[in-house]
């Protein structure tokens, strides 16, 4: 008795399990070709330009109907503010960013024209 209680509370959990597993797989699947822009929302950087930088990533992914192919995300300082405002984008940390080498940037990561 005790031990075929025990044994559907484990297939219960391997079931659980399982399709925890199967959704994580899915999610990062979906993720794996996504662009990654992590801007800096520290004060420094949101203060001298990210604030407005925010929007015109957001505007550029709109208008050129990137918002599925994009996961942009804010972030706390990253510990480089003499050198901002800063983001990233797949782990590539870009500095002194403005609101025309912003437009350079997506350009160039996205291969299109403004
Ligand atoms: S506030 Fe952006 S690097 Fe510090």
């Amino acid at each position: 008795m005790v031990n075929e209680q025990f044994t559907d509370e484990r297939n219960a959990a391997n079931g659980h399990y399982g399709q925890t597993l199967k959704r994580i797989t899915l999610y990062l699947s979906s993720m794996k070709d996504k662009v990654i822009i992590q801007i800096c929302m520290g004060s420094s950087c949101f203060s001298r330009g990210n604030a407005r930088t925010l929007k015109t990533i957001q505007n550029y992914l709109k208008e050129h109907n990137l918002e599925g192919d994009v996961i942009l995300k804010g972030n706390h300082c990253f510990e480089n503010c003499s050198n901002g405002p800063v983001l990233k984008i797949n782990d590539q940390l870009n500095e002194n960013i403005t609101q025309e080498n912003i437009l350079e940037l997506l350009e160039k990561t996205f291969n299109q024209e403004v």
